[in-house]
């Protein structure tokens, strides 16, 4: 468009920088940037595996959770067999599913919410190897209680593995995060430094999971592709916990303020466990016509495409300036919409 954005608010990154401690680290790095990476990424696999009191054995670690997604579905599904995601879910899990040539089976949302009853039927179907959950969950926002998670994992057949993706677990209140022990043999529960971390440029996830679906992603999955910079970083970051806290502290005040913006508009919003919040235009027309305007204005936001999401638009927390231009501008804009 040949402008730069105002606000950047639509790809639900932080608003709120990385740890300076991580940034130190990094910075140091950079001097042994002539060594590869270490392959085995050893440091941080132990330090993820202290953190979280499992084994480093059950720690598989990549390039975002993105590249997790891709090892998955490349490791469980063949051509011909069959992923279950919700409709409009996550779109890079899709985009792999579509990739490797697997069959997709989707269950629409209900009420802005995942439907975990109708992903677990779907499940039965004995072609299905992976189903895909993100809680809390993008592009809503909303999430489930991780006694229902626990239900939907004990309803899934032994057919098929199961990825909990918590990608904003950190912004989510306690009880939406089952406990990680006991590691359930066919769960993977996704993690990334892209979101409360701050380092979404850095490209560094994890899964906890059964040492054997670790093992098996180490078969696959690209040597050095966790560069050495990023593992240094997310080791860092990892101990600086006074930053993510007060990132996550940061991000509630925002989205309470986006709440009470959305409340002054006359537009309902969707519960948000996320650094970001969906807005509801009430039609997908005023949606998308909201949506154009915005990215007119200099305010980068996104919005789902498939019913019965698209009436909403997904706006992230951004630092109080970045939301400072997108209330202006969105009240502008609802006036004449
Ligand atoms: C649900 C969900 N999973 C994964 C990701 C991407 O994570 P990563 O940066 O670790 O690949 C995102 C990013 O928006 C997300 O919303």
């Amino acid at each position: 468009m040949g402008h730069p954005f105002e606000a950047r608010v639509g790809a639900n990154e932080s608003a709120f920088g990385v740890s300076p401690v991580a940034a130190i680290a990094m910075r140091k790095a950079v001097d042994q940037l002539a060594w590869y990476s270490d392959p085995e990424n050893f440091d941080l696999r132990s330090a993820l595996a202290t953190h979280h009191g499992v084994r480093p054995e059950e720690i598989a670690i990549s390039a975002g959770i993105d590249d997790l997604l891709g090892l998955a579905v490349r490791a469980f599904v063949e051509p011909g067999q069959i992923a279950v995601a919700s409709l409009g879910a996550y779109p890079t899990f899709i985009y792999h599913v579509n990739g490797f040539g697997c069959g997709l089976s989707s269950a629409p949302y209900r009420d802005g919410r995942n439907d975990l009853e109708a992903l677990a039927d779907l499940a039965q179907h004995p072609d299905v190897r992976l189903v895909y959950l993100s809680n809390p969950d993008n592009p809503t926002g909303t999430w489930h209680k991780a006694s229902e998670i626990r239900q939907l994992i004990q309803a899934l057949p032994k057919h098929c593995v199961f990825i909990l993706d918590e990608a904003y677990t950190e912004f989510a209140p306690d009880d939406a995060t089952p406990d990680i022990h006991p590691i359930h043999p066919r769960t993977m529960r996704m993690r990334t430094f892209s979101k409360a971390h701050g380092m979404a440029g850095a490209r560094v996830g994890y899964a906890i999971c059964p040492a054997a679906i670790a093992s098996g992603f180490d078969k696959i999955r690209l040597h050095f592709g966790v560069n050495r910079i990023a593992q240094v970083g997310a080791a860092a970051s990892l101990t600086h916990t006074a930053f993510v806290s007060d990132v996550v502290k940061q991000v509630e005040t925002g989205r309470d303020a986006y709440v009470s913006l959305a409340a002054d508009l006359g537009l309902l919003t969707l519960p948000s466990a996320t650094n970001f919040v969906t807005f509801d235009a009430g039609s997908a027309e005023r949606a998308d016509a909201i949506l154009e305007r915005l990215i007119e204005n200099r305010v980068f936001v996104r919005k789902p495409r498939v019913e019965p999401l698209d009436r909403y638009f997904r706006v992230t927390v951004g630092r109080k300036d970045e939301r400072g231009v997108f209330a202006e501008r969105l009240r502008e804009i609802v006036k004449g919409t």
